[in-house]
């Protein structure tokens, strides 16, 4: 008899961004006259750079002829995209990350869910309130929960509640957890971090033997100088954190996929007994046995994103998608919403009109003005009553969006 893994039947919903899309394709089914705006998952909108879409060209040519042609790729990544992001994004800001301790991906959703399988269940985790519904579901399905309660809340988890009154940035938590997922640029409320307060993070985990697993897929959107990029940035960090960073959205290739994790030589966990152990041998030892490396060409996209076209191509994709947020932030402040986030992130978030459920919420704007967000709700209790948009847009689209927006009665 096949026996489930039966933490799957402790998940509560489906993934909330198929759901969204489900109700999203019922309502067009229904209304084929009816143009509806996207604004709901964060899926960029525009195409891949040039100087991205030359180098992935030459990786395809090369691959197409006997002396080029590449099989298997070394699993942790190609040398050549590992020493380029050793040097971008980490070097060139006065952090000294080594190339050998990147692992090269094909997604940060991918990497944040299977960084687990190397922590035992014993494991606490602590995670914000509302957040990316990846790190939650994933601790479900690893059985590191009890089940869910009535409010939403697996048994097990440590919840972080991000309100407008702590300014969407948690307070250190009381039950000291082992690991501590932390998203900066937030999603889904777009707000970020200071030095400062990453420091008192950083110190939290070197005080309680914690690993911070560090999602920064939206660092490339920071407007802000002052604020950081890496977690690294902090002293002490590469002790007790775990970096995720995405092409993703930096670069457009959410249907391209490469992205990667950084795990440094310095970072260790302990056993049972006490004994300490460095984290990297056991992500590597899981991503050769598991992962045969992101192909070639996407590697070879991939590190066509630091040449210094590449760079200027980039900046101005983002600055097109910062316009946008910028765009949304003033309309959505003008028609009487109170907007957080957009500043320094792709996402916009507003409390609901009339404190309406994020859900009741979601199915108005759908229904009224065909625009479609994500109800803050989906990312946990604390977003109850919350709204997210994303800024990956038309810029075309997000002008229409909010004049309907504006119209809503
Ligand atoms: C989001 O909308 O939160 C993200 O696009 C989802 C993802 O990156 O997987």
């Amino acid at each position: 008899m096949a026996i489930i893994n039966e933490n799957y039947l402790k998940l509560k919903t489906g993934y909330l961004f198929p759901e969204i899309g489900r109700r999203v394709n019922e309502f067009i089914k229904n209304n084929p006259d009816k143009k509806v705006i996207k604004m709901g998952i964060g899926d960029v909108t525009r195409p891949l750079a040039p100087s991205i879409v030359k180098a992935f060209h030459e990786g395809v040519e090369e691959m197409s002829k006997i002396d080029t042609f590449k099989g298997y790729g070394p699993e942790q990544g190609y040398a050549f995209l590992r020493e380029t992001i050793a040097k971008n994004s980490y070097r060139d800001r006065g952090v000294d990350i080594s190339a050998d301790d990147i692992f090269i991906s094909d997604g940060s959703k991918c990497d944040t869910g299977n960084i687990q399988e190397i922590f035992g269940n014993e494991n606490k985790i602590a995670i914000c309130d509302p957040v990316y519904p990846v790190y939650a579901d994933t601790t479900v399905m690893a059985g590191k929960t009890g089940i869910c309660n009535a409010d939403g809340y697996y048994n097990g988890i440590i919840y972080m509640p991000c309100t407008k009154e702590n300014g969407f940035i948690p307070e250190l938590p009381s039950e000291v957890p082992d690991l501590i997922f932390l998203c900066y640029p937030n999603n889904p409320t777009g707000t970020v971090a200071t030095k400062e307060e990453l420091k008192k993070w950083v110190d939290y985990a070197l005080k309680n033997k914690s690993i911070i697993l560090f999602d920064a897929a939206y660092e490339a959107f920071i407007q802000d100088e002052k604020i950081p990029h890496s977690i690294y940035e902090i002293e002490g960090a590469k002790q007790v954190a775990i970096e995720f960073r995405s092409f993703s959205k930096t670069a457009g290739f959410t249907g391209t996929r490469c992205a990667f994790v950084v795990i440094p030589q310095e970072l260790s966990a302990y056993d049972f007994a006490g004994n300490v152990h460095p984290v990297k041998p056991l992500w590597n030892r899981r991503h050769t046995t598991k992962f045969n490396g992101v192909s070639y060409p996407v590697q070879k996209a991939a590190a066509a994103v630091f040449s210094e076209e590449g760079k200027k191509e980039i900046a101005e994709t983002i600055a097109y998608y910062m316009g946008n947020a910028r765009i949304m932030k003033s309309s959505l402040a003008s028609a009487g919403y109170e907007v957080f986030g957009g500043e320094n992130a792709p996402y916009i978030w507003i409390k609901t009109m009339d404190n309406l459920k994020s859900w009741c919420f979601f199915d108005k704007l759908l229904i009224d003005a065909n625009v479609v967000g994500t109800p803050g709700s989906g990312f946990g209790s604390s977003g109850e009553g919350y709204f997210r948009f994303s800024a990956f847009a038309d810029r075309e689209n997000v002008i229409e969006a909010m004049e309907r927006i504006k119209n809503l009665k």
